[in-house]
């Protein structure tokens, strides 16, 4: 069974997708730092080829075996991130490998296409959104750095995650929108992990 988390950055998916993966005993798996990974592969090498490269998900993540789990959390890797998340090509391959991966077993995905291009027949879909004010506000607090500078970054990057051709941000028609504007987010956890115990139990008795 699959949980397709999707939605623009700071809108909590990170901590909800772990969280509910947590309480339904699913796997996680954070497409996000896929396209972090490429991208860090790209500023080494920018002729770094995404299909040719080793990348490994879990409590770390590896790139060729590298532990890159800290770096590709950098500001400057956030950016390129968003920049190669355009690119057709990178996407296709990023895409067969998520599709490989949740294609057995229990998941929460997390990302921008997961409920309408990587898996449109996924189970639940929850597209989790918050006002940019407080999506910044939230990144501002766990990086330390100012409140103005982390939205004028973040709102170039939502701009191009929505705008770009190939796989643009957007919540699939089926999909769940859940605002996380003040709410808390052991509530919206909680709301996501009732919903997928609810098609658990009717794929179960099907
Ligand atoms: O969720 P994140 O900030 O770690 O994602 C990094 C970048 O990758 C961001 O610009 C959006 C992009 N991304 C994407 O285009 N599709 C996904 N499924 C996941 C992330």
């Amino acid at each position: 069974m699959l949980v397709a988390i999707d939605g623009p950055a700071g809108a909590g998916k990170s901590t909800v997708a772990r969280a509910a993966a947590d309480a339904l005993g699913f796997t996680y798996l954070d497409t996000g730092a896929m396209y972090r990974t490429v991208a860090l592969a790209r500023l080494r090498d920018p002729q770094a080829d995404p299909q040719a490269l080793e990348i490994e998900l879990g409590d770390r993540v590896l790139l060729d075996g590298e532990d890159v789990t800290d770096a590709i959390r950098a500001p400057q890797v956030t950016e390129v991130a968003s920049q190669v998340a355009a690119d057709p090509a990178v996407r296709a391959a990023m895409v067969t490998r998520q599709r490989a991966l949740i294609a057995g077993g229990d998941w929460v995905a997390e990302g921008r296409d997961i409920g309408t291009v990587v898996a449109p027949d996924a189970e639940l879909k929850v597209f989790l959104t918050a006002t940019a004010q407080e999506r910044a506000r939230r990144r501002a607090a766990q990086t330390g750095r100012a409140v103005d500078a982390v939205l004028a970054e973040q709102e170039r990057r939502d701009d191009r995650d929505r705008a770009r051709e190939a796989s643009p941000l957007l919540a699939a028609p089926d999909a769940l929108t859940v605002d996380t504007t003040g709410l808390s987010l052991q509530d919206v956890v909680a709301q996501i992990v009732r919903l997928a115990d609810e098609r658990r139990t009717a794929e179960s008795t099907r």
